[in-house]
C-alpha cells in the first residue's frame, strides 16, 4: 500500500486555487473563504483558543441531536458551549440556531451542521452498495457532489459520509451503506466519495466536510447481528477491514466517526491504538474524530469503563475529539471535573479543540455562517440533480440473468403487461435506507417509471400480490412518516395472491418486482435469512407458473436466496434502492433506451448458511473439494464477485505481461484486450486479478487489483492497461509484522468478473 500520506489544507488547495476559483466564478457564489494556508489557520486557532474559557472549550466538543424546539440548546448555544448540532434540515432554523451561536454567544464561534448525507439530500441516488455496483468512481464523486451541493445550500457543513465499511456478510443491514467486500474496489469508492463530497479542498464552496466511517472493522459484527462485537484477525484488518479507511484518509477526508463495537474486544471508541497510532500516527490524519451516536457513554454498557466520567476520559485519551449523543454529553458533564482530578489534561482539551476550531475555519464558517434560504429552494429543485439521479441508477443495475435475450423488450411486443409485486409501486420502497429530506411525492416507482416508458402502446396492470410485515417493530418507527399498513388477513393474502396470479396468466408479459422494503436494510435491520420475504417466494412460483414471460426486478441492499428464480426466471434485474429515478431508470433498463453494466460489489450466496463467502478466500487442505465444501449444498456462489450481464458480449484476449521477471519495487504493465462483440453500444468492467502463489503467509485465491468502466461501441476493441508496483503488490504479513514485497511467482487473470480465465504470470525477485 502506498503510505505516503497528504496533508489536508493549504498545500493542496493552493494547487487547485485556479480551478476552485472557475468553478465558483461559475457557480455565481462567492468563495466561502478565502483559501487559508496551515500557519494562518493555526494562528487563528491559537487566537481564539487564547480567549476561550475552560467551559467554552469543552463545549466546542460536544454534539448534540435536535429534532424540535430545545431551550436548552438555545442556552448552550448563546454561552458558546455547544460545538455542532445534527439532523437540522431546514435552512430557515440552521439559520436561526446559528444566529445564536454566532450574535449571542461571547466568541462568536459558528456552530458546524451535520446530517446523514448518505445517497443524496433531496435529490436521493442509488444506495452506496448500489452506486458501488457501477465500478464507476467518476460517477459515484460527481453523484456526492451534487448531494454535497444540496445539503450545503440549506446549511448543513458536514455529511457522516462516506461509510467504507468493508462487509462480507449480507444479513448484517448495513452492507446497504458501504462498498461491499472488496477492499480495492471499497477504497477506490472511499476515495471517489470523499473527493465528491469535499470538492478540490476543505472549504469548496457548493460542498461539505467528508466524515469516513465507522472507524473500523463495524462490518465484521458477530453473526451479521449490528452492534455486536467484530473479531478481525491482524492479517483481515490491515489487508481488507482498514484499507477503504486508509483509503479515505490519502484523498483528505476530514473527519472520521468512531465505530460502536469492540474490536478484538477494546470498543472502536475508546481504542487509543487505533484512533491515535494508527490513523493520527501512521496515516498522518489531520482531521477530527467523533464519536459514533451515544458510543462514548456505551463505553459503560461495554464494560470497558467504570463509569461516565471514566467512559469521558477514556474516549477523550483514545483520540475522540467530539462527542456525538443524544440529550446530553458524557464529555459536558464530566470533562471539567476530569481536569480538576488530573485524569485529563487542558492541553488536552485544547488539541481536540484545534481539530474542530481548525474545520470550522477551513470551512469558511466564521466569513458566511448563513445560507440563503431562496437560493436553497432554487439548488433543491434543480432537475439536473434528477437526470443525474436517474443516470445513476442505470449504471447501477446489475443484470444477473437474461435467457433467451428476453430483455430489452420490444417497446411493441407485449400489449398486455402486469406489473405484479408489493414494491412495484411503493415510492419509500424505491428510495433506500438513508433517505429523510426527499420530496417522496417526485419518487418514481417502477409502475410509474414503465407508465412513463410505454405510454399507450401496451395496456400496463398492477396488483401486489403479498405483502411484506415485520415480525418486531423497527427501532426507527419514529423517524419514519409512513406508518405500517394494517397486515392482511388470511383471505385477503388468499385473494391478492390469485388476483396477481391471474392477472399474469392474462398478460402477454410480467414485470414482477421483489425484494425488501426500504426498513428492512440499514441500521438495525439484519436478517438472520437472505429469503424473500414474507410471501414473495409464492408469488413468484405462482406467477412464472403462468407459463407467461416473466422478468423479475430486484429492489433490495443485500444479496438475496433467489436459488429458484436464478433457475425458473429467464431475466433478473438487480436494481437494488435505486432513489428518487429509479422506476425511469428501470424502466429505460429494461426497453433498452440504456444497457446494464454494472457488476458485483458482493459475491453472492445461495442462502444464509453459506456466510460469509467472499471471492479472495485462501486456499486449504483439499483444493479439489473447494466448491464443495458442504454435504447440502454447494459451497460456490450463486454468482461471483464483480459479476453482471449486458445486453451485448465481450471478449477478453491478448494478457501481456511487460516482462517475466521483476525485482521488487519494479512494476508490471498488464495489457489485455476486449472487444464488444455485439450489435451495439454497451459498457464492460475490465478487472485485474492477482494471486501471489506462496509467501511468508497464505494469500487468498485471487484479490482485485484494478478495473476500469470502459464503453465499447460494436464490435468496437480495444486494449486495457492495468500497472501492478509496490501498492498492489504488497500486502500486511502477519508472520512479519510488516508490510512487505516479497519475491514470488504471481498469477494474473484479466476478465469480466472474479472467475475471469485469461491468465498469465510473472516472477518477483530480490
Ligand atoms: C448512528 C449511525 O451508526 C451513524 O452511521 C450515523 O451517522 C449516526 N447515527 C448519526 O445519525
Amino acid at each position: 500500500m502506498n503510505r505516503k500520506s497528504k496533508r489536508i489544507g493549504a498545500r493542496q488547495a493552493l494547487i487547485c486555487t485556479l480551478s476552485a476559483l472557475m468553478t465558483v466564478v461559475a457557480s455565481g457564489q462567492t468563495p466561502s473563504a478565502v483559501l487559508p494556508d496551515d500557519k494562518a489557520v493555526e494562528k487563528r486557532v491559537n487566537a481564539l483558543l487564547d480567549r476561550m474559557t475552560l467551559e467554552e472549550k469543552i463545549g466546542q466538543l460536544s454534539q448534540l441531536f435536535l429534532f424540535g424546539p430545545s431551550k436548552q440548546v438555545d442556552d448552550a448555544l448563546a454561552k458558546g458551549q455547544l460545538g455542532s448540532l445534527l439532523f437540522v434540515t431546514d435552512p430557515a432554523r440552521i439559520n436561526s440556531l446559528q444566529r445564536i451561536a454566532v450574535e449571542k454567544s461571547r466568541l462568536h464561534i459558528p456552530l458546524i451542521f451535520g446530517f446523514d448525507v448518505i445517497h443524496g439530500f433531496r435529490t436521493i441516488f442509488p444506495v452506496p452498495i448500489a452506486m458501488a455496483a457501477s465500478w464507476d468512481p467518476p460517477m459515484v464523486s460527481a453523484a456526492q457532489a451534487i448531494a454535497a451541493k444540496e445539503a450545503s445550500s440549506v446549511g448543513i457543513n458536514w455529511t457522516f459520509a462516506p461509510m467504507v465499511d468493508i462487509a462480507r456478510d449480507p444479513r448484517w443491514g448495513r452492507i446497504v451503506e458501504g462498498a461491499g467486500e472488496d477492499p480495492w474496489l471499497g477504497s477506490a469508492m472511499a476515495a471517489a466519495q470523499v473527493r465528491g463530497f469535499q470538492g478540490e479542498y476543505i472549504g469548496s464552496p457548493d460542498h461539505v466536510l467528508a466524515c469516513m466511517k465507522h472507524f473500523a472493522g463495524y462490518g465484521a459484527a458477530e453473526g451479521g447481528r449490528d452492534y455486536d462485537a467484530s473479531n478481525i484477525s491482524e492479517t483481515l484488518l490491515w489487508n481488507v477491514y482498514l484499507r477503504p479507511f486508509h483509503a479515505a484518509v490519502e484523498a483528505g477526508v476530514g473527519s472520521a466517526m468512531s465505530a460502536y463495537m469492540d474490536l478484538n474486544d477494546v470498543p472502536a471508541t475508546g481504542n487509543r491504538w487505533l484512533l491515535h497510532d494508527v490513523l493520527r500516527g501512521d496515516w498522518r490524519f489531520q482531521g477530527f474524530v467523533v464519536s459514533d451516536a451515544n458510543a462514548v457513554k456505551s463505553l459503560v454498557v461495554h464494560g470497558f469503563a467504570k463509569d461516565l466520567p471514566d467512559a469521558a476520559v477514556l474516549a477523550l485519551d483514545a483520540g475522540v475529539d467530539m462527542e456525538m449523543a443524544i440529550g446530553t454529553t458524557a464529555y459536558s458533564q464530566n470533562l471539567a471535573a476530569a481536569i480538576s482530578s488530573g485524569k485529563v489534561t487542558v492541553q488536552q482539551i485544547e488539541e481536540a479543540d484545534r481539530a474542530i476550531l481548525g474545520m470550522k475555519v477551513r470551512l469558511g464558517l466564521f466569513e458566511h455562517p448563513y445560507v440563503d434560504e431562496a437560493r436553497a429552494a432554487r439548488v433543491l429543485a434543480s432537475p439536473e440533480h434528477r437526470t443525474a439521479a436517474r443516470v445513476a441508477a442505470e449504471r447501477s443495475a446489475v443484470l444477473l440473468r437474461n435467457e433467451g435475450r428476453l430483455l430489452p423488450l420490444g417497446k411493441t411486443a407485449y400489449a398486455k403487461i402486469a406489473v405484479v409485486g408489493p414494491l412495484a409501486d411503493s415510492q419509500v420502497d424505491t428510495l433506500g435506507s438513508w433517505a429523510f429530506n426527499e420530496d417522496l411525492t417526485e419518487t418514481v416507482t417502477v409502475l410509474a417509471g414503465l407508465r412513463n416508458k410505454v405510454g399507450s402502446q401496451a395496456q400496463l396492470t398492477f396488483a401486489p400480490g403479498v405483502e411484506i410485515s415485520r415480525k418486531f417493530p423497527s427501532p426507527f418507527a419514529q423517524l419514519s412518516r409512513s406508518k405500517p399498513p394494517a397486515p392482511w388477513t388470511l383471505e385477503q393474502a388468499k385473494n391478492e395472491l390469485r388476483k396477481a396470479a391471474d392477472l399474469a396468466g392474462s398478460s402477454d408479459l410480467t414485470i414482477l418486482v421483489l425484494g425488501e422494503t426500504q426498513q428492512m436494510s440499514g441500521e438495525s435491520a439484519s436478517r438472520e435469512s437472505l429469503a424473500l420475504p414474507g410471501n414473495e417466494e409464492r408469488l413468484l412460483e405462482a406467477v412464472a407458473a403462468t407459463g407467461k414471460p416473466v422478468v423479475l426486478v430486484l429492489l433490495n441492499g443485500r444479496p438475496l436466496d433467489i436459488r429458484w428464480a436464478a433457475q425458473h426466471i429467464p431475466a433478473i434485474l438487480e436494481a437494488w434502492y435505486p432513489g428518487t429515478q429509479g422506476g425511469n431508470a428501470i424502466a429505460n433498463l429494461l426497453f433498452g433506451d440504456a444497457v446494464p453494466g454494472g457488476k458485483l460489489p458482493v459475491t453472492w450466496p445461495r442462502d444464509a448458511g453459506q456466510v460469509p463467502i467472499y471471492y479472495a478466500h485462501n486456499t486449504t487442505q483439499g483444493p479439489e473439494s473447494q466448491g464443495k465444501r458442504y454435504w447440502d449444498e454447494e459451497s460456490t456462489p450463486l454468482y461471483p464477485f464483480g459479476y453482471g450481464l449486458s445486453y451485448s458480449t465481450f471478449t477478453f484476449s491478448n494478457l501481456h505481461v511487460s516482462q517475466p521477471q521483476f525485482r521488487i519495487g519494479q512494476t508490471a504493465e498488464v495489457t489485455a484486450d476486449v472487444e464488444n462483440t455485439g450489435p451495439s453500444t454497451a459498457d464492460e468492467v475490465p478487472q485485474i486479478y492477482i494471486h501471489q502463489q506462496y509467501g511468508s503467509t497464505s494469500r487468498p485465491v485471487r484479490e482485485l487489483k484494478g478495473f476500469e468502466r470502459i464503453t465499447l461501441a460494436a464490435h468496437e476493441k480495444k486494449t486495457v492497461h492495468f500497472s501492478l508496483g509496490s501498492n498492489e503488490l504488497s500486502y500486511w504479513s502477519a508472520a512479519k509484522k510488516a508490510w512487505v514485497e516479497e519475491p514470488a511467482r504471481f498469477d494474473v487473470w484479466v476478465g469480466a468478473d472474479s472467475q475471469a480465465t485469461l491468465h498469465g504470470s510473472f516472477t518477483i525477485t530480490q
